[in-house]
């Protein structure tokens, strides 16, 4: 490979350009926004979707050593990242720390696979978003029409006591096993996702008039959906029946993955997803008030409040209602049904609270990706406009546009289940990356000043790697040979773009 693939960006450049008003971003927010930011992004459809699926499919009532093993996970990669974010509080996150450390090339691929974290996630929430509003708005009587509510040419069939619902093979087998034929249902092929489309459209505007009133926004949402999981949890344990969480592990069915310790893992695997989004506080670095001192309590604070509020959800909710009960779209409504009639005020709260809870994250997932792209773009890596502020609002308005209407489109057309696990992929490679960073600039360059230092090094960034690549094998080989496919889109960019128009490679040469 030629040396200037790997070209490095100097630390003297990078902390010039994190110091004052970065190129006109607004350093707005305080410890508590980057808090509630990273809370914003994680609690979502994980916990109000994933969390039942996983029992009841994988691990059991042991859900809850699965939420304990990804959570220690994401602390190691949560700890490489908050080095870094103190240390070069620039919005670029992975992508710039990879351009300090690995090189050029590397923290090109970081950028691009980034995208596949941002981007993907904020279109598979809406998804989510959708299903929860559809619901929520069929209750107090209000239909969308059904073509509106999925995937571009997703067959919908309509199951009395169930509303329309996609075609799947689980679902033909359901319904024959209560002696129904799917073919004598009624039938729609849906157009594409309207309410997804919708939502990403609107939290655009809003992230294109302002952080502050973006982190505002967020507060609101965050405080609804916290607060709702704080009354489940409490009333939920008065409910709590032992025999639930007996076996705590049920026994391996003989299968890889299906109950047992292998079950376990793979519950860890499918729940990674839901502690996605602490790293996106990073990308907001360039707008922290106090980056050195606030984005340690902004990444770690968030995922300690979220990992603490998953476990006790997984044990009440497990300890609620068994287990073999949880595959449903909205496993806390099981959960609060199963608490009697005296408790059904809950539920449309339950409701509220999923929709402000998915909201948030979709808010922080379009904040974080125009952040990278504007970072690349200052680089060079990327054209000049994807880095241009908005003289009024102070926020990188095109690429925040751009990043809406592809996202918008994404949301509308592709089915959730392909992009969730393109997001958690993505992820992961992330996450391994930065762990490998922290340990390559430790022994680089000791003596640079670090006002958050990865304690145990090289030991917890050797288990982030291992712990995350440990996660990545679980996934399918589909969603491998996707990444793969994204890479090389992304290698022909960087050849033919990125690598001609690179600042650093210019002043490389400039020099004498
Ligand atoms: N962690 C986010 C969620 O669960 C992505 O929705």
């Amino acid at each position: 490979m030629p040396r200037h693939l790997f070209v490095k960006k100097s630390f003297g450049s990078l902390q010039v350009e994190s110091s004052g008003e970065g190129h006109g971003l607004k350093r707005a927010l305080s410890a508590t926004n980057l808090t509630t930011l990273g809370i914003g992004a994680i609690i979502g459809a994980g916990i109000f979707v994933l969390t039942g699926q996983a029992a009841a499919q994988y691990a059991g009532p042991a859900i809850v050593i699965s939420f304990i093993i990804s959570g220690l996970a994401c602390a190691f990669a949560g700890l490489c990242y908050t080095e870094f974010a103190s240390m070069i509080p620039i919005s670029g996150s992975a992508y710039t720390y990879a351009y300090a450390t690995l090189g050029e090339f590397l923290a090109w691929i970081i950028g691009w696979d980034l995208i596949l974290e941002y981007l993907f996630a904020a279109s598979t929430v809406s998804v989510g978003w959708s299903g929860y509003v559809v619901s929520f708005l069929k209750d107090f009587g209000v239909h969308i029409p059904a073509q509106l509510t999925a995937a571009t040419n997703t067959l919908l069939v309509e199951v009395s006591g169930m509303g329309w619902k996609a075609v799947t093979g689980s679902l033909t087998h359901e319904l024959l096993s209560k002696g129904i034929d799917i073919h004598s249902l009624p039938q729609v092929t849906a157009l594409f996702n309207l309410p997804a489309m919708f939502i990403i459209a609107l939290l655009t505007v809003l992230l294109v008039s302002g952080i502050k009133k973006s982190a505002s926004f967020n507060n609101i949402m965050v405080v609804i959906k916290v607060a709702v999981i704080i009354i489940f949890i409490g009333i939920g344990f008065a409910f709590v029946s032992h025999h639930n969480w007996t076996p705590f592990i049920p026994p391996n069915t003989g299968e890889f993955g299906h109950f047992g310790w292998s079950g376990i893992l793979r519950g860890a695997g499918v729940i990674f997803f839901a502690y996605i989004g602490f790293d996106a506080v990073s990308t907001a670095a360039q707008e922290a008030r106090n980056p050195k001192k606030d984005m340690p309590i902004g990444i770690l604070g968030s995922l300690g409040v979220c990992t603490i509020l998953y476990i006790l959800v997984a044990i009440v909710l497990t300890g609620i209602v068994s287990y073999t009960t949880l595959n449903v779209p909205d496993p806390i409504a099981v959960g609060v049904n199963a608490m009697g009639p005296s408790m059904f005020w809950l539920r449309p709260v339950i409701k509220v609270a999923a929709v402000a809870g998915l909201s948030s994250v979709i808010l922080v997932m379009l904040l974080g990706q125009p952040r990278i792209f504007f970072s690349m773009a200052n680089d060079g890596l990327l054209p000049a406009v994807f880095a241009k502020v908005h003289g009024k609002f102070r926020t990188p308005y095109v690429s925040q546009i751009l990043t809406g209407v592809i996202a918008t489109v994404l949301a509308g057309i592709l089915p959730i289940g392909l992009l969730g696990e393109l997001v958690s992929i993505g992820t992961l490679l992330a996450f391994v990356i930065v762990c490998i960073s922290v340990m390559v600039l430790r022994k680089t360059q000791p003596e640079l000043h670090r006002p958050f230092r990865t304690p145990l090094v090289p030991l917890i960034p050797m288990l982030g790697v291992i712990t995350c690549l440990a996660q990545m094998m679980a996934l399918p080989f589909d969603t491998w040979l996707r990444l793969v496919i994204w890479m090389v889109a992304g290698f022909f960019i960087y050849f033919l773009y990125g690598r001609r128009h690179s600042k650093v490679r210019k002043d490389l040469h400039k020099a004498p």
